[in-house]
């Protein structure tokens, strides 16, 4: 199989969801580093889970961060946050039954969801939050807030 490719994520300009972003890039290429060498590396289904974990987190991180910031497209942004969590919920239940897919497969599906997430909606509230956005409008960075 084919070295599967994908670069860090470009930053948003929020250290903490920077961190996340590039916390989850790192987790996801090394478990498909992992298998490509080694199909059934031991630990490798739990690795998927923590994947999970860590994306409910940063969504959550995500959305209350944009909602602090008073960020007018957090509904639409929160919906495709469900919707990918849904579907790795469904991929999670399946990993127990007959007709499980190799897991390279399912984690690499993963990081292209997740890529094209990152270049698409997530860059969206990145460009909204350096104002540059049409209609964008200035609100304080909580995290400045009391300084
Ligand atoms: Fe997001
Ligand atoms: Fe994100």
């Amino acid at each position: 199989m084919a070295d599967f490719q994908w670069d860090c994520p470009a930053p948003v300009g929020v250290a903490r969801l920077d961190a996340e972003h590039r916390q989850l890039h790192h987790l996801i290429m090394s478990l498909i580093r992992r298998l490509e060498r080694h199909p059934g590396a031991a630990g490798a289904e739990a690795r998927f889970i923590e994947i999970f974990e860590r994306m409910v987190e940063h969504f959550k991180t995500e959305e209350d961060y944009l909602e602090a910031r008073g960020y007018p497209d957090l509904a639409p942004h929160r919906f495709e946050h469900e919707l990918l969590l849904d579907w790795f919920r469904d991929q999670l239940v399946l990993r127990n039954g007959p007709g499980a897919r190799p897991l390279v497969l399912l984690v690499t599906e993963i990081a292209e969801i997740i890529r094209r997430h990152h270049q698409t909606i997530d860059r969206t509230y990145a460009a909204w939050l350096k104002g540059s956005a049409p209609g964008a409008v200035s609100a304080p960075d909580p995290a400045q807030a009391g300084r």
